[in-house]
């Protein structure tokens, strides 16, 4: 079945992280004219929308995503006026702009709490979540960015706790309160009405919450993600803020779900619901964790058949209603051709475009975190000083506290540690990649020297890059890759991923190996059929004849089926 065509179903997206994209004042940070300056780059990629991660006022205890001030913009990054330009610059290369919507909790340092925390009938009291102390210590609950995990913090003017998913400077917004909901659609209207053109929207099934506070039910004991992201009222609200908001522009939205899985899906997404368009499931990022440990890699390798059933089963789930997001990476994670490929001399070149090839032939709207286009990969810090990240930074300090040995943890770190993803854009071979003339606040990967980075990439006609643009135009002219069927061939196999897209009389095949090895496979109902090569990320085509099929290390081709 085809589904309604739309622009942010067939558009591609490219994440920016600001801080690391783009330095122009010279202070070792990205700023907005950053991002300005780098538009004809953006808009000669074939990308059509930038998710922009927050550049809000913000202390910067969470890098931006504790926000002190929702419609100003961070002095390090610029200004209003900046912004202005931005948008304006983007809208005139036909460019859409979504903006990071994070309304789960403020910065402490947000008017709101400051008020909030001053008296106990402050006007702004109860916008966020008190437990008197005279009532005992409040129920557990756990935070990500607590040095003790602990999610409630003692406030001596209050003789209170207040509640903090994340860490204690990001204080959890109240939604049961009516004023805090109307406060945050109008701020969105504010952005909407500015221009811009969608939201994506984090953490977003944590915003509603039992406000008795119950003791956590033993099964999320370990688990608690679940937990937050099945609030009472959270549909209620989305649909809210819907009609209140979202339905009086043509924007888009994408919902971040931890703690969402496939039967819930369609609650968020089904159209009929009203509520979102799309949304980041969290299957595939715990792929390679260790069971319910967000942020411990697992000791044994993942199994490609484990990452087709993920596809293929969220494929499945959207195959009527809703419509999923694609995406390998994020500033939450390690760089995607270290995670899902093998960023190995020999296996770079071949596992990042096979997995650009596999972004761009899946069904659901494509979202490439910056610096993929060019295969940047993980930085693997041997050392604490080096990290910048919160989340490794509290957890490191907890381990001390414990006295437990901290050299299993920073070897976890190399391969799981946000910092990866968020290391200075590769612009050039210079000092500091072209990103800042100062010391950039995270270093740069020493590899921008070895070819990796876009100026020479650009040169080059078999880079990385230039494999990318040419795989973002056929997904742009073949409509059959973006709204046809998707099906799973050779299920079981641990080599190779093969699928067909099919929409009306157009079929294509897509053959991707995750293998070191040469792989071969047979798929007998192509036999006879005319196969028109469209791309191979390799020099040959992997058909051999009568349907055989080799493919070598990595290789990736899309085959055009009459
Ligand atoms: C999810 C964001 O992606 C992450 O970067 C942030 O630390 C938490 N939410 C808290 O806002």
């Amino acid at each position: 079945m085809k589904q309604s065509r739309t622009w942010w179903k067939e558009g591609i997206v490219y994440q920016i992280y600001p801080r690391s994209f783009q330095d122009t004042t010279g202070n070792g940070v990205g700023d907005i004219q950053g991002i300005v300056k780098r538009l004809d780059y953006i808009k000669r990629l074939g990308i059509d929308i930038i998710w922009l991660c927050p550049v809000y006022q913000s202390p910067n205890d969470d890098n931006g995503y504790d926000i002190s001030d929702y419609q100003n913009i961070m002095d390090e990054f610029g200004t209003m006026a900046d912004f202005d330009e931005l948008l304006e610059e983007m809208h005139r290369r036909d460019l859409k702009l979504v903006m990071d919507l994070v309304v789960n909790h403020t910065s402490d340092e947000h008017k709101w709490f400051q008020e909030s925390r001053k008296s106990r009938d402050n006007p702004y009291r109860d916008y966020y979540h008190w437990w008197p102390a005279e009532n005992g210590k409040p129920p557990k609950r756990f935070s990500y960015f607590d040095v003790d995990g602990n999610a409630w913090k003692y406030d001596e003017p209050t003789d209170s706790y207040y509640l903090h998913y994340f860490s204690v400077k990001q204080p959890d917004l109240k939604w049961e309160n009516p004023k805090v909901r109307q406060e945050i659609y109008d701020m969105m209207h504010f952005w909407f009405k500015k221009g811009v053109d969608g939201f994506r929207m984090d953490v977003i099934p944590f915003i509603s919450k039992d406000t008795s506070y119950p003791e956590l039910p033993d099964e999320y004991n370990g688990n608690f993600i679940p937990f937050y992201a099945n609030g009472p009222k959270l549909h209620e609200y989305l649909h809210e803020m819907n009609k209140e908001v979202l339905s009086k522009y043509d924007i888009m939205t994408v919902g971040e779900t931890p703690g969402v899985d496939r039967d819930q899906a369609l609650l968020f997404v089904d159209e009929d619901r009203e509520e979102l368009n799309m949304f980041f499931h969290f299957e595939l990022m715990s792929l390679d964790r260790d069971g319910d440990e967000v942020f411990w890699m697992r000791k044994d390798p993942w199994k490609l058949s484990e990452f087709k059933k993920i596809h293929s089963d969220w494929d499945e789930t959207f195959a009527k209603k809703g419509w999923g997001s694609m995406f390998l990476s994020n500033h939450d994670n390690p760089r995607t051709v270290s995670r899902w490929g093998n960023d190995s001399p020999e296996h770079w070149y071949n596992s990042a475009t096979m997995l650009h090839t596999f972004l761009l032939t899946m069904k659901g709207t494509p979202y490439f975190y910056y610096g993929d286009e060019i295969g940047m990969t993980n930085i693997r810090f041997d050392n604490i000083d080096d990290y910048q990240d919160i989340n490794t930074l509290n957890r490191y300090e907890l381990l001390k506290q414990q006295g437990i040995n901290t050299e299993t943890f920073i070897a976890n770190e190399k391969d799981a540690s946000r910092d990866n993803g968020r290391t200075p854009m590769q612009w050039d071979a210079s000092e500091n990649a072209g990103f800042s003339k100062k010391k950039p606040w995270l270093k740069v990967h020493p590899n921008h020297k070895d070819g990796l980075n876009v100026a020479e990439q650009e040169k080059d006609k078999s880079s990385v890059l230039n494999y990318f643009k040419k795989m973002v135009q056929i997904r742009k002219t073949h409509l059959g890759l973006v709204y046809g069927n998707y099906q799973l061939l050779v299920k079981y196999s641990e080599e190779v991923y093969a699928y067909t897209r099919s929409m009306d009389s157009e079929n294509y095949l897509v053959l991707l190996s995750f293998s070191e090895q040469k792989a071969v496979i047979q798929l007998t109902d192509f036999m006879g059929k005319e196969m028109k090569l469209l791309i191979s990320n390799d020099t040959n085509s992997a058909l051999k004849d009568n349907a055989n099929f080799e493919l070598k290390p990595y290789q990736a081709c899309v085959y055009k089926v009459d």
